[in-house]
Formats: C-alpha cells, structure tokens, sequence
C-alpha cells in the first residue's frame, strides 16, 4: 500500500489532531508525534483503541532528527510525513520550530522513502507563507523559509517517486490563535512601539489579541474540511499542483499577493529587462 504509514507532527489538537483522525478512519497506520503524550491521550482519549499510536517527539528539539530517524527504522519507513506542528509569532523560537524541525524530520524520513522509491512529504504552510502581512514578518519568516525548502525539495524527491504538498491555510478554528506568544518584555506596551499605533501594525496586533478570545465568527474554516481535502490530494494524487491553499480568505489573499506581484513585473520590466551587459 502506497500510503499505509502517516506520521504526523503536533497531533494534539487542530488540524494533526483531524488528521490523524480521519487517516486512522481511513484504515492507514498513524504515528502521531506531541510534546506530551498524557496531555494527548486527555485530548485524543480514543486514539490509541482506535490503533493510533502517540510518540512523545518534539521536532522542535536539537535532537529531533535522530529521535525521528529512531522512528523511521522502527516503522519500517514513513510513507506520508505531515509536518504539521507549528505556533506564532513574535518569537525567535518559531523558527526553530516552524522551520529546523521540518527539515529535522524530513531528513529523518527521507532515507526509508528513497530506498523505497515512493513517499509523500505535506508541509502545513499558512497563507502567511506567500504573503507577508504587517506585523507577523517573524511568522511569516518561518513559513516563507520552510515553504522555499519543500520547493525545492519537491524538484529533488520528483524523480525519485516521492511527492511533496505545501497546504496553505487561511483562517481555521483551531486552538492556534489563542495560543499565540509574543515577547513579554512587548506585554506592557500591547505589543508594539508607540508610533505603531495608529498604523497597520497597530491594526493587525489589536485582532491578534481580539483572536485569544473566543473565535471570531470572521474565522470560518473548518479543520475537518482541511484534514478530509488533504487525505484526498495524497490518496489521489496531485501530480500538477505543489501548493493547496484551503478557505475562501487564503484564496483570495493569494490572488491579491499574485496579482501585485504581476502588477510589479509590469511597472518595472523595462528597468528590469535592461541590465544584460553592453
Ligand atoms: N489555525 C489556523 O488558522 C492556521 C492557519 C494557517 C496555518 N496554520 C498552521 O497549522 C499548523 C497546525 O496548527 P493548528 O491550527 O492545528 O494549531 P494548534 O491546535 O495549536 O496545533 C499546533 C500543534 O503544533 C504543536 N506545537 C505548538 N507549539 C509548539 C512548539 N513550541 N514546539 C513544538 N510543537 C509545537 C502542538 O503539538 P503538541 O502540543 O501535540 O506537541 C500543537 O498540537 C501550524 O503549523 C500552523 O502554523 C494554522
């Protein structure tokens, strides 16, 4: 079976948690990785009856990818690695987590896939990880970086049988938004520099703290949607699509990001397209 063993990252809650669900349902092996696995057997209480089985993995930790390679061998190879945990924002620590530990675990799996010469390897983006909003640039760093590795990634593994997927979701009601962290010493001050105030930043930094609340009703999407659209584009295949944008609010931010882009090109091409030597 091309897709029989799923690993994935940060299973606790959101969309590892749907995820692991719904590709436990569908009758593949699924190996969820969390920080704490008594806290993800509170949160999952069914899973392992269910035949999941938790891993207490950190991809975040400097050690995750020879904890993650453990893994690999033990299984026999990992067939679908959902590189799914992640958190915002303002924290240097995101990176670590939002960028070194995918590649920690892709390059744990990695060895298992080519020998077999098949695999997949999804990648929980965000909208953010092609637009760049005020006030989330360290984020949106994280995302942007880790989407240009699987980018890359997905031109290397090609011809090696093995498939890389970006999923870049808008909003989704998860516990993500309420469990954002910003530098306490940025507390006092409601998180950015006076002069901010009344600018984007200032803007975007208000609905972020409005987000650790209960949802807004503006945050539409539904994890289960997202979790049943991803198990579908691995299960069937999406040979001419690398990127799978999820909710209506990251479609049209992409078109609006392309768009400018575009608009870009088309200002300055005459500039652009003159700097070949004389
Ligand atoms: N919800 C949204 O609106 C949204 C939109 C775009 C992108 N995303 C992306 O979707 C992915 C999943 O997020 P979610 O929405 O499902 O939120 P979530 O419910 O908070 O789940 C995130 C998971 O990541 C793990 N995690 C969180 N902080 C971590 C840390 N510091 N170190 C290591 N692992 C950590 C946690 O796993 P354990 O506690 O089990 O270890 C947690 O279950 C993230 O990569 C996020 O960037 C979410």
């Amino acid at each position: 079976m091309p897709h029989s063993t799923w690993l994935v990252t940060g299973a606790s809650s959101g969309f590892g948690k749907s995820l692991a669900l719904q590709a436990l349902a569908a009758g593949f092996k699924v190996i969820a990785t969390t920080r704490d696995v008594a806290k993800a057997q509170a949160e999952v209480p069914d899973f392992a009856a269910r035949g999941g089985t938790w891993l207490g993995l950190d991809p975040g930790s400097e050690d995750a990818f020879e904890q993650f390679s453990k893994v690999s061998q033990e299984y026999g190879g990992i067939d679908v690695l959902v590189n799914n945990a992640g958190y915002a924002f303002i924290v240097r620590d995101q990176m670590n987590v939002n960028f070194y530990g995918p590649l920690r675990t892709v390059k744990a799996c990695l060895p298992a896939m080519r020998s077999k010469g098949s695999g997949h390897i999804v990648l929980i983006s965000s909208g953010a990880g092609f637009i760049a909003r005020p006030g989330r640039s360290t984020y949106s760093a994280s995302k942007f970086a880790i989407e240009a590795a699987h980018e890359s990634l997905s031109y290397e593994v090609r011809p090696l049988g093995i498939k890389v997927l970006i999923v870049e979701p808008g909003a989704f009601r998860t516990p993500f938004s309420s469990r954002i962290r910003t530098p306490a010493q940025h507390e006092a001050t409601g998180g950015y520099s006076k002069a901010y105030k009344d600018t984007p930043v200032g803007a975007m930094i208000q609905v972020m703290a409005a987000m650790r609340g209960p949802l807004p009703s503006a945050v539409k999407g539904d994890p289960e949607k997202a979790a049943t659209a991803i198990i579908r584009a691995v299960v069937d295949g999406h040979d001419d699509y690398l990127r799978l944008p999820l909710g209506t609010d990251s479609v049209l931010a992409l078109e609006d990001k392309i768009g400018q882009l575009q608009s870009d090109l088309e200002k300055t091409r005459a500039v652009c397209t003159a700097m070949d030597v004389d």
